[in-house]
C-alpha cells in the first residue's frame, strides 16, 4: 500500500527528526506510553526490542482482535501498514500510528484495487474470501476476510454451492483446497518472504538433524508444505512448539518469531529454514523498517497517522466484523 502524498510529505519532517543520544529509550516510550493513553501492539515479526516492549505480541487475528478490545486513546502498531489499517478500520475514533508508514507488504501489494475490482466484475456469482494481508480497498470489494488462522473456518461457512474467490495468496490459497478439498478461483499474489525458502537446502538439514521438525507458515510454496510437519499461522507454530516433545525445530516463515519462540522455549533448539541465495530474504524488510527510535519518535509526536476515508472505512469494515463474528462463534 503506498502511503497518500500528504502522510508522505509529513513521513519525510518526521523521519529527520533528531533523537538525544543519552536518551534511554525503552524508559521513554514506557513513560510515553502511559502519559498518553497508548497501548503497542507488536507482530511476531518486528525485531525483538520491539516485541519486548510491546503490550500484545500475536498474529494478524489476535492483533485485529486485540485492538478490536483494547481502551487505548492511541494504538501503536508495530506491524506493517495493512495491519495498522485493519485497527484503524475496527477502530475509527483512536488514533492509530504506525512507527514507518513506509512498512508495506508484497502480498499486499500484489493485489492492486482496480485490477482486483475488474477480477470480482467477470465474475459476480463468486463470494470473495481476501487474506488479511491486503489493502482497504481489497477488503472493501470483499465478502469476508480471513487470516492463515481462521481461513480453513471462514471457507467452511460459505454454502458448499457458492462458488469462492480467494486472493490474493496463491500458496495459502492452494494449501486451503487441499484442507478443505473446496475448489477456489485463485488470485496470483505471494509473499516475497516466504516464497524463497530453498527445498534443497531444507532437505539437507533434515537429514543433518533426522529429530528435527520442520514447521511452516502456509504462505510458503507447496513443495515446502508438502514436507513439513506442521504448518500454521505465526501464532499456531508457536503453540504447536509448546505442545510438540521433540527438541530441534526448522522454522519456515519469517525469522523475528524466533524470538518467541527461544524466549518461550529456551531448552529447544530453532534453525531459520535457510533460503535459496545467502542473502537475509527470511528478514521482512517492509516488518524491520520499524526500529525502536521510529516507536519513539511516533509516540512522541503522534505521527505518522493512518487515515482513512469515511466511506472506505465503512466498506472494509463489513468484511472484517463478518471476520470477527466467525472467528468468535
Ligand atoms: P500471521 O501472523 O497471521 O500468521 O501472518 C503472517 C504474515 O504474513 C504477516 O505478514
Ligand atoms: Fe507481507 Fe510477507 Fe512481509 Fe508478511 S512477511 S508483511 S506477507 S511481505
Amino acid at each position: 500500500m503506498i502511503p497518500d502524498v500528504e502522510n508522505e510529505l509529513r513521513l519525510q519532517g518526521y523521519l529527520n527528526r533528531p533523537i538525544d543520544p543519552d536518551l534511554d529509550l525503552v524508559e521513554e516510550i514506557l513513560r510515553l506510553k502511559k502519559e498518553k493513553q497508548a497501548v503497542i501492539l507488536a507482530h511476531y515479526y518486528q525485531d525483538s526490542d520491539i516485541q519486548d516492549i510491546a503490550d500484545y505480541i500475536g498474529d494478524s487475528l489476535g492483533l485485529s482482535q486485540e485492538a478490536a478490545r483494547t481502551d487505548a486513546r492511541i494504538i501503536v502498531f508495530a506491524g506493517v501498514h495493512f495491519m495498522a489499517e485493519v485497527a484503524k478500520i475496527i477502530c475509527p475514533d483512536k488514533k492509530v500510528l504506525l512507527p514507518d508508514l513506509r512498512a508495506g507488504c508484497s502480498l499486499a501489494d500484489s493485489a492492486p484495487a482496480e485490477e482486483f475490482r475488474r477480477f470480482r466484475e467477470a465474475h459476480p456469482d463468486h463470494v470473495v474470501i481476501s487474506y488479511i494481508n491486503c489493502s482497504a480497498e481489497v477488503k472493501a470489494l470483499s465478502d469476508i476476510i480471513c487470516t492463515s488462522s481462521n481461513a480453513e473456518k471462514i471457507i467452511q461457512s460459505v454454502p458448499p454451492e457458492k462458488p469462492i474467490i480467494f486472493a490474493p495468496d496463491k500458496n495459502l490459497g492452494k494449501y486451503l483446497m487441499k484442507k478443505t478439498g473446496r475448489q477456489m478461483l485463485l488470485w496470483n499474489g505471494s509473499c516475497m518472504v516466504h516464497e524463497l525458502f530453498s527445498l534443497e537446502k531444507i532437505t539437507r538439514l533434515k537429514m543433518r538433524y533426522p529429530d528435527a521438525k520442520l514447521i511452516a507458515h502456509p504462505e510458503c510454496e507447496e513443495a515446502i508444505l508438502n514436507i513439513a510437519d506442521f504448518v500454521g499461522s505465526t501464532t499456531a507454530l508457536l503453540r504447536f512448539v509448546g505442545k510438540d516433545s521433540v527438541k530441534t525445530y526448522i522454522v519456515a516463515t519469517e525469522s523475528g518469531i524466533l524470538h518467541q519462540m527461544e524466549k518461550t522455549y529456551p531448552e529447544k533448539t530453532f534453525i531459520p529454514a535457510p533460503p535459496e541465495n545467502s542473502c537475509a530474504c527470511n528478514n521482512c524488510p517492509h516488518m524491520k523498517l520499524n526500529t525502536l527510535e521510529k516507536l519513539y519518535l511516533c509516540l512522541f509526536y503522534e505521527q505518522p497517522e493512518i487515515v482513512l476515508d469515511e466511506e472506505l472505512r465503512l466498506k472494509a469494515y463489513r468484511p472484517l466484523a463478518r471476520m470477527l463474528e466467525i472467528s468468535a462463534s
